[in-house]
């Protein structure tokens, strides 16, 4: 890495951000970083001792094994001390530092009528009086809860108290479908599943507590409930008697096995002592997309994960203690847990949790929202930008923006158009925008710039964050040195990475070590200029990532070949403008079927059952056959270029019948399906 001296248009933090930065200038950072490299085990015990831990930690803060050929992979922080994640994110504010009336939250619902504000203490007790409830339903340490909330305050509470009483969170994203959410309690085994009523999405009123008894159906027709109780909230939005929508929502209602939030906390004590873990105990589980279809339960444990979501929620939105900070995403979302919940509480932030979408009630809902709680540090995703874009900039003119300091995005990468406008028109030219890269599996950021060091390059993630070894190897494993272009890898662990699959080790060091021994494998394509600056160029293995979600291809394709006329499905990405990416379908159906609007319909329907509103396929085309190679597998890289309608096919020597090709450019979905 180099100090930059670029020919690109880069952005340069100013004297006014680097006055009270925690990392003033990219000499600081380098210093920091060539610290946490060569001196590790001192790094991360300043970060430590931030915190409270029953039992301080003896042994070395990391150990570990990233070769697959010594051994089974493994990463250790601070094993056998003795601590408690909520104690750290609440109790020791409340205690040790006098915050218990500092905001937690301003709890934003999905219409401006709807709002709360929490301050830590009484966080606390709420996530006492919840802890209390899961313990009287019988939940002890290590038994996993599966929760399935929309984004209001009852879902930080379930997930704290969990992480009180040493319970291992799973959080489905509740825009998921009951088969989704039945399978992810089914991996886990979850003893008690904790949803709401309902929720409004924009206009929309969903029976989440309908979808709830579905998923337990299915899992109770495959023998595998291990729910034993239902723990149901009662939106705020449907609580009141205004709210019209209470009589527009029927509850299905089993007593035997569920339970009223309100009337389970009604007289739940609001003290608790914390459960006192293993720095290595599992915290929580949250499942992500696997390339075979089937989701993976990345599984973070307890002192890496506050250690480093701590750590890189401090620097990279660099956090002073009167900031108003506002991640748009959801909890159900790895984001969520890390810059909602875990990094901005260990940090005793302020924080906004928002439960509606950028357009409703009106497409200036997050400025107005902005303006409203005089946000500092706004973190969003590129596929909110590039929608909001479209409206141009009056909806921005309406609201004073000037509390804005530091822009973020994440989730994929972000295109120079969006990245101008973020720039100009939201943070109107003075805040630098913080481009993270990272995943479910690395806990927290990987690479990204630090606001008050790092000259920023549109669509760069820059460079890596403190602990962290990013290379680049080339097909055969070879590390590529300076201008490159390659797989990213990286080479030895920081705290927050996972540590396993959940109840699938093999798989976990299969899909991440195996490929090149010695370095932990992303999936992600990456180029670094001559100046040091990574750039990712999306991911290489058979995963799309849409509006930000990462999702596969084959459970996309699994779930259209459930349609009884589908023969085969082979499912690539297509570039789209808000989107960055979206699925276009390519279905063989069954000898006789006709292929028609119905079928179109019938197959957008299966998939949002199978996995939910967010994989909706955009274009479902009809392909009589597939390109095949003599071997018999699908060429993907050709229907790549069918769907975007490229000739340029390159060599096709390996195709087993080239007019496959032909009768498909002639079935081409020109608009969306
Ligand atoms: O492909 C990368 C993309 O999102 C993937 C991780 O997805 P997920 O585990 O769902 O976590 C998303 C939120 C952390 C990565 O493998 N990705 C994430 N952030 C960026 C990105 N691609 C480019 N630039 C980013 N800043």
């Amino acid at each position: 890495m180099v100090v930059p001296d670029s020919k690109d248009k880069m952005y340069y933090p100013s004297d006014d951000l680097q006055k009270d930065a925690h990392v003033p200038g990219f000499n600081s950072y380098l210093a920091l970083y060539r610290k946490s490299l060569e001196t590790p085990e001192a790094f991360w015990k300043d970060v430590a001792d931030e915190f409270f831990w029953k039992t301080p930690p003896v042994g070395p803060m990391l150990q570990y094994n990233f070769d697959v050929t010594k051994g089974n992979i493994y990463v250790k922080c601070m094993e056998g001390a003795k601590t408690n994640i909520c104690y750290n994110v609440l109790d020791r504010h409340v205690r040790e530092s006098n915050l218990g009336q500092k905001v937690a939250y301003y709890w934003e619902g999905n219409s401006p009528e709807q709002h709360m504000t929490i301050t830590y203490s009484q966080l606390l007790s709420q996530v006492c009086r919840c802890a209390n409830v899961l313990k009287r339903l019988g939940v002890k340490k290590g038994d996993r809860v599966s929760i399935y909330l929309p984004m209001i305050p009852e879902l930080v509470f379930t997930m704290l108290a969990c992480a009180r009483i040493g319970a291992v969170h799973s959080i489905v994203f509740a825009g998921f479908s009951s088969e989704s959410l039945s399978e992810r309690i089914m991996d886990a085994q979850s003893s008690i599943l904790v949803t709401a009523d309902g929720v409004y999405r924009g206009e929309k009123l969903i029976n989440l507590k309908q979808i709830a008894d579905e998923a337990l159906e299915k899992c109770r027709k495959k023998a595998s409930s291990s729910i034993t109780k239902c723990l149901v909230v009662k939106h705020p939005a449907l609580r009141t008697k205004s709210g019209a929508a209470c009589n527009k929502l029927q509850t299905p209602w089993d007593s035997e096995c569920d339970v009223w939030w309100d009337e389970a906390m009604r007289d739940s004590p609001d003290e608790c002592e914390p459960e006192w873990l293993d720095a290595e105990d599992p915290l929580f589980i949250l499942y992500t997309s696997g390339s075979t279809g089937k989701p993976k339960g990345v599984l973070h444990t307890v002192a890496g994960y506050l250690l480093y979501t701590s750590l890189t929620f401090k620097y990279v939105f660099d956090h002073h203690h009167d900031d108003v900070y506002w991640c748009t995403a959801d909890i159900g979302w790895i984001t969520g847990h890390s810059y909602i919940t875990y990094g901005p509480l260990a940090n005793g932030a302020t924080g906004v949790l928002f439960e509606g979408i950028p357009v409703h009630p009106h497409v200036g809902r997050f400025w107005e929202i902005i303006e409203k709680y005089k946000v500092t540090k706004f973190y969003t995703a590129p596929t909110a930008i590039r929608l909001l874009m479209k409206y141009g900039q009056e909806p921005l003119q309406k609201y004073d923006l000037s509390s804005l300091r530091i822009l973020g995005t994440v989730g994929e990468p972000i295109n120079p158009e969006a990245w101008q406008w973020y720039h100009k028109v939201v943070g109107q030219g003075r805040c630098p925008i913080v481009d993270t890269f990272w995943q479910t599996e690395t806990g927290g950021h990987v690479l990204t710039p630090l606001p008050a060091a790092t000259p920023l390059k549109p669509g760069s993630a820059t460079f890596p964050f403190f602990g962290v070894e990013p290379t680049i190897l080339n097909e055969h494993g070879e590390e590529l040195e300076g201008e490159a272009e390659g797989y990213l890898v990286f080479r030895k662990p920081w705290p927050g990475i996972m540590r396993t699959l959940y109840r699938n080790h093999e798989h976990f060091e299969n899909t991440y070590f195996k490929k090149f021994p010695g370095f932990y494998v992303t999936g992600d394509g990456c180029r670094r200029d001559k100046d040091g600056y990574y750039w990712i160029t999306g991911r290489i293995d058979d995963m799309l990532n849409v509006s930000g979600h990462l999702m596969s291809t084959a459970e996309v394709e699994a779930a259209l070949t459930e349609h009884l006329a589908v023969a085969e499905a082979a499912v690539v990405s297509r570039p789209h403008k808000v989107k960055g990416e979206c699925l276009y379908c390519f279905v063989t159906l069954k000898d006789s079927r006709e292929f028609n609007h119905t079928t179109v319909e019938e197959l957008k329907r299966l998939v949002r059952e199978k996995i939910g509103p967010v994989a909706t396929p955009d274009f479902i085309q009809n392909a009589p056959a597939l390109p095949k190679t003599r071997s018999g597998k699908i060429m993907r890289r050709i229907l790549r270029k069918i769907a975007r309608n490229d000739k340029d096919l390159g060599d096709l020597s390996t195709l087993a019948d080239p007019k496959v090709v032909e009768v498909l450019f002639s079935h081409r979905c020109e608009a969306a399906a």
